[in-house]
C-alpha cells in the first residue's frame, strides 16, 4: 500500500564508511545492507555512534570522511538531505505548536508546492492511517504524548520517503505508551511496506521489532542477525551480555581421554560433546543463558541428561513471571532464572542449592 504515488521500497548500502569528529573515531569501517522493505534496527549504548550513522544516511551533519551511503542504486553520498527523499523522526518530534494538526501534516507538501486537493487527499489518507483523522483541527498541546508521536510520524510518511528513519522515537513515552506505540509503528511500516530504520539502546524495543538488527559498540558494528540469531549465536562476548543476559566464564579447552571439555576455575568442567575442537588449548569463554540451568533443592533427584554444579544463593530477584537468582558456583557468579508459578517456592538467598546445566546450549567465544 502507498499513499498514491508512491515508488517502490529501496534498500541502503554503506560502503566502508568511517567518520571522525575532531581526532575521535565514530564510525570505523561500516559496511551494512538493508533490504527494500526491511525493518533494521541499529542497536547499541549510548555512545556507539547509532545517531552519527543514521544522520549520515539522511544527509545531516559532516559527510563521511570515507565511504559510500547508496539509496536503491543511487549514490547519494554527496548529496544534500532535501534530495535524498528520506523521512526521519528524531526523539524530540518539534511539532509547530501553532499549526493544527492537519497543518503539521501537511507542511511538508505545501513547501513542495503540490495541488491543494493532492496535499488534503493525501493528508487525510496518512491522518487515517495513524488514527489521527478526528483530531485532526486540534494544536500539539491539546495532544497526549502518543497522538504527538504519531503526527510526528504523519509529518514524516506523508511526504512519501524512500527510507524512514527513526532516532530512538520512543524514549520520551512512558513503558505502557512505548509497547503499544512499537506495534503501530511496526504495522504502519509493513502497510507501506516502507524500508524504516530504528535507532534504539533498549534491546526489548530492537527484539519486538526488527527484521534484523545491527549491534554497535564503540563505532564498530559487531554483529548483524535476527533477533533469534543474535540472541542464539553472538558471536562475542559484547553482544552476548547486551542481548539479554549470559553467563561468561573464562577458560581453556582440554582433551582428555578421547573427550573435549571446557575447563575453568573453581572446578568446573563442561563437556563439548565433540563440537569445535580446534581451539583445543585455547582460551575461551563459555557463554549460557540464564534459563539453561535449573535450580533444585540440594537433596532433590538429578536433573536426567544435564550436568550438576552445586552452589550457594547470593541473591535473589523476584520478577513475577520468573524468579532471577545469583548462585555462587566454585567462585563465579552464576545468573539463573527459574520459571514462576503460584505456590512455587523459592529459594532463599544463603541456601545450598543443586544447578543443572544443559551443556548443549553452552556456547564458546573466542573474544
Ligand atoms: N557533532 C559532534 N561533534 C563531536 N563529537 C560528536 C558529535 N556528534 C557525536 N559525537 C560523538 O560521537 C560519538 C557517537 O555519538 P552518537 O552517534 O550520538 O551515539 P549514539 O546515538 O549511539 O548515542 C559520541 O562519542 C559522541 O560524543
Ligand atoms: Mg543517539
Amino acid at each position: 500500500m502507498t499513499l498514491g504515488i508512491g515508488t517502490p521500497a529501496v534498500g541502503v548500502t554503506l560502503e566502508d564508511i568511517s567518520l571522525s569528529f575532531e581526532t575521535t573515531e565514530v564510525l570505523k569501517g561500516i559496511d551494512l545492507t538493508v533490504e527494500a522493505g526491511e525493518f533494521f534496527t541499529f542497536l547499541g549504548p549510548s555512545g556507539s555512534g547509532k545517531s552519527t550513522l543514521l544522520r549520515l544516511i539522511a544527509g545531516f551533519g559532516p559527510m563521511p570522511l570515507s565511504g559510500r551511503v547508496l539509496i536503491g542504486n543511487d549514490d547519494v553520498t554527496r548529496l544534500p538531505p532535501w534530495k535524498r527523499n528520506v523521512g526521519m523522526v528524531f526523539q524530540s518530534y518539534a511539532l509547530w505548536p501553532h499549526m493544527t494538526v492537519r497543518e503539521n501534516v501537511a507542511f511538508g507538501l505545501e513547501e513542495r508546492k503540490l495541488p491543494a486537493g493532492e496535499i488534503r487527499r493525501r493528508v487525510d489518507t496518512t491522518l487515517n492511517l495513524v488514527g489521527l483523522l478526528d483530531l485532526a483541527e486540534r494544536r500539539p498541546s491539546q495532544l497526549s504524548g502518543g497522538q504527538q508521536q504519531r503526527v510526528a510520524l504523519a509529518r514524516t510518511i506523508v511526504i512519501e520517503p524512500r527510507v524512514l528513519l527513526l532516532d530512538e522515537p520512543l524514549s520520551n513515552l512512558d513503558a505502557n505508551l512505548r509497547i503499544q506505540m512499537r506495534r503501530e509503528i511496526l504495522e504502519l511500516q509493513r502497510k507501506l511496506m516502507l524500508t524504516t530504520i530504528f535507532v534504539t539502546h533498549d534491546q526489548e524495543e530492537a527484539n519486538t521489532t526488527s527484521d534484523r538488527i545491527a549491534v554497535l559498540n564503540d563505532g564498530v558494528i559487531q554483529q548483524v542477525g535476527s533477533p533469534i540469531e543474535l540472541y542464539d549465536r553472538p558471536v562475542n562476548r559484547f553482544v552476548a551480555d547486551f542481548l539479554g543476559s549470559a553467563n561468561l566464564i573464562d577458560g581453556v579447552i582440554e582433551n582428555a581421554d578421547g573427550r573435549t571439555l571446557f575447563r575453568a576455575s573453581g572446578d568446573i568442567a563442561i563437556p563439548l560433546h565433540g563440537r569445535d575442537t580446534a581451539a583445543a588449548g585455547g582460551v575461551v569463554t563459555a557463554m549460557f543463558r540464564p534459563q539453561s540451568l535449573s535450580i533444585r533443592d540440594a537433596g532433590d533427584p538429578a536433573v536426567e541428561g544435564a550436568m550438576p554444579l552445586s552452589g550457594r544463593v547470593e541473591h535473589r530477584e523476584f520478577l513475577g513471571s520468573l524468579v532471577r537468582y545469583t548462585v555462587m558456583v566454585g567462585g563465579h557468579a552464576l545468573l539463573v532464572e527459574d520459571s514462576h508459578q503460584a505456590g512455587h517456592r523459592a529459594y532463599d538467598t544463603g541456601e545450598e542449592v543443586a544447578l543443572y546445566l544443559d551443556t548443549e546450549q553452552v556456547r564458546l567465544l573466542t573474544s
